[in-house]
C-alpha cells in the first residue's frame, strides 16, 4: 500500500508534536514502515518533502538505524540477542536453532514472508537473559526449545503472549505503536520484577546511595 492521504495525515499530526517539524523523522518512518513493512524509495522522499529536508538526509536517517528496513520484513520480525551475558547463556543456540528451522540467516525473511530473523544488539534486559524479541515484545529466558515454540505457535495462527503480558500483534501492529506511542498500550504488561530490581533491593538494605554529583559536592 503506498502512502495515501490519510498517511499523510498522520504524519502532519506527528509533525505538529515537536517543537523542530525536522524532529519528526524517526516516528514518521516507523508509520511509514507500518504502512508498508518496509522503507521504500518513495515513502523516503514524501517525508523528505514533508519535512523540507534532502532524500539525502532522510536516507542517511533511515539507513543509520536498524530498525528500518529497505527489504519487506514480513509478517513477524523475530530478534535473537546474541550480545555478551545473551550469547554466553545460550543465545547463540536459539539464534541457531531458529536460522534452521526457518531456513533463514540474519536479516533474512523466510519463503512464505511469515518470518524475518535478526541477530539484535544488547536489548538491555541482561536480566532475562538469553532474550528474543517478537515484533519487539520480549520473550524472556528463552531456550531453543521455547524460541521454536513461540514460532510455531504463531505459524499455526495461535496467540501467543509476551514473557512480559503483551500478546503479540504483528511487525506493522508494532511499528504502528512506535509511530504513536500515545495508543493506550505503553503501560500493558508486566513492572519490574525481582530479578530486575535485584540491584536496586540490595543497595537498599545496604543503606548504600549513589556518589553526590559535583553540584551537590559544591
Ligand atoms: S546481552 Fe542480551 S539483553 Fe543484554
Amino acid at each position: 500500500m503506498a502512502l495515501d492521504q490519510s498517511v499523510r495525515d498522520q504524519m502532519s499530526d506527528i509533525m505538529t508534536r515537536y517543537p523542530e517539524a525536522r524532529s519528526a523523522v524517526m516516528p514518521m518512518l516507523h508509520l511509514a514502515q507500518s504502512v508498508e513493512d518496509e522503507i521504500t524509495p518513495e515513502a523516503m522522499r514524501v517525508i523528505a518533502d514533508m519535512l523540507g529536508l534532502t532524500a539525502a538526509e532522510v536516507t542517511a536517517v533511515a539507513t543509520f538505524y536498524t530498525m528500518y528496513k529497505r527489504r519487506p520484513v514480513g509478517k513477524h520480525h523475530i530478534g535473537v540477542c546474541t550480545n555478551t551475558l545473551c550469547a554466553m547463556l545460550g543465545g547463540d543456540a536459539v539464534y541457531a536453532a531458529l536460522s534452521e528451522r526457518l531456513g533463514i540467516g540474519h536479516n533474512e525473511r523466510d519463503v512464505d514472508g511469515t518470518f524475518w530473523l535478526e541477530r539484535i544488539e544488547c536489548q538491555a534486559a541482561c536480566t532475562h537473559a538469553p532474550v528474543m524479541t517478537v515484533d519487539w515484545e520480549f520473550m524472556d529466558c528463552q531456550t531453543p526449545t521455547s524460541a521454536l515454540d513461540v514460532i510455531d505457535r504463531l505459524s499455526r495462527g495461535e496467540e501467543v503472549v509476551s514473557t512480559r503480558g503483551p500478546v503479540i500483534r504483528d511487525f506493522q501492529a508494532t511499528e504502528h505503536t512506535l509511530a504513536f506511542p500515545v495508543d493506550g498500550l505503553a503501560g500493558f504488561g508486566g513492572e519490574a520484577d525481582a530479578i530486575m530490581r535485584a540491584g536496586l533491593t540490595v543497595a537498599k538494605e545496604r543503606g548504600m546511595s549513589a556518589p553526590a554529583g559535583p553540584e551537590e559536592s559544591g
